[in-house]
């Protein structure tokens, strides 16, 4: 290829594109950070009400994209009806904190991000209170 049309091909489409994707992972990131903090402080809950307040964080950290709590329904991430029933709390906070330590069958490893790193302790504990709880 011809000198000048690489360096065009670099302008007009390596660098979009890298750019591109960097918005994109900071959007992501922002999604389950600054954007689910802002969604959080709307909905005025009150964190000591652990399983209501992990209600909230469920559907403004991005888990409920994932999960759905109703039977039945499948969506990426397995379904989380009755999980209290099958599970332990245990299990749904290493699930949370460390989704790569156990992989559910038939399920990729690489979907759900890493939430150990994103969430708190308190946030953390207030999920598994919720999520054990879905009937
Ligand atoms: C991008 C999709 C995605 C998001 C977002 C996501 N998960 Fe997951 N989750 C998965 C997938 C895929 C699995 C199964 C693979 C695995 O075990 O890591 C899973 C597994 C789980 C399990 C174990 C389920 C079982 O049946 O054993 C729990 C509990 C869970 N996630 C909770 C959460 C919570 C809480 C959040 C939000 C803080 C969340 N997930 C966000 C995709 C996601």
């Amino acid at each position: 290829m011809h000198k000048k049309h690489i360096k065009k091909l670099w302008y007009y489409l390596v660098l979009p594109l890298s750019f591109l994707a960097i918005v994109i992972i900071l959007l992501t990131i922002f999604e389950y950070t600054r954007v689910a903090d802002i969604r959080e402080s709307l909905s005025n809950v009150n964190q000591e009400d652990s399983i209501s307040y992990g209600k909230v964080l469920f559907e403004t950290r991005g888990c409920s994209s994932c999960h759905s709590t109703k039977p039945g329904k499948e969506s990426l991430g397995p379904n989380l009806s009755g999980i209290g029933k099958r599970k332990s709390e245990h299990y749904i906070k290493q699930s949370i904190e460390n989704p790569s330590a156990i992989i559910v069958a038939g399920y990729e490893d690489i979907s759900m991000p890493n939430f150990g790193e994103i969430l708190n302790q308190k946030q953390v504990k207030a999920l598994v209170s919720y999520i054990s709880k879905i009937e």
